[in-house]
């Protein structure tokens, strides 16, 4: 019988656990997969140091299972980051933001020491962009950007009605094949009103689980 993508996402999630290990403060992503961890993480949340959270939607989740959450700036370097992606590339270059929290996700990235990506197999592409690229704006600069994306090639939608955590909006770009992920995530991150891109290339993900495999 094969797996429901659930039961792909929960696999990976639960394989993630062998890259967390004793003292460790763990970086937390958002997301149904991350919601998969989390449950697993609680069963060792007296084992950890902590948790440092993408969103307010995984902190509730963390805190209801009795984890510490920690701020990131009193923790520094984070030993392990484990977070889901909406599309992955054979070089572990990520599409991330269908749940809005791309911002604080970068930023732990950014922080860790090793980035663990947890899919289903339906995540996996040869080239990035069937799964619209999502960019958190400033809400006064929506359009300007919006102008610039158009310029790139991309067809911006507004994703009406979402507000991040940390008080903005996002884009939605469709129609771009990305053929160049770090050039194109250069170029975006210059435009004046981008806050983040969806696009992890520059700081791509060092191991990737997909249905419990890690590839
Ligand atoms: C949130 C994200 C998620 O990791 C991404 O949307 C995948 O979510 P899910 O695990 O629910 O498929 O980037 O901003």
């Amino acid at each position: 019988m094969s797996l429901s993508k659930d039961d792909e996402k929960r696999l990976s999630a639960e394989a993630a656990m062998q890259y967390v290990k004793d003292g460790d403060v763990v970086g937390v992503g958002t997301g149904s997969t991350v919601a998969f961890f989390i449950d697993a993480l609680a069963a060792r949340r007296h084992d950890i140091a902590g948790a440092v959270s993408s969103s307010e939607q995984s902190t509730e989740r963390l805190r209801a299972h009795g984890i510490h959450v920690m701020d990131l700036n009193a923790v520094g370097t984070v030993p392990v980051y484990v977070d889901g992606a909406d599309e992955c590339d054979p070089h572990n270059r990520l599409i991330k933001g269908g749940g809005a929290a791309l911002t604080r996700e970068k930023i732990i990235a950014e922080a860790a020491e090793r980035f663990v990506c947890v899919i289903d197999a339906a995540k996996q592409v040869d080239v990035l962009g069937r799964f619209p690229l999502p960019i958190e704006v400033i809400p006064m600069a929506r359009s300007l950007v919006g102008r610039a994306i158009v310029r790139l090639g991309g067809q911006p939608a507004w994703r009406e009605g979402v507000v991040t955590d940390n008080g903005n909006w996002i884009i939605d770009v469709h129609n771009l094949r990305i053929a160049d992920p770090v050039d194109l995530e250069n170029r975006l991150n210059q435009i004046p009103g981008v806050v983040s891109v969806g696009l992890f290339a520059r700081r791509p993900a060092d191991v990737v689980i997909v249905a419990g495999k890690t590839r």
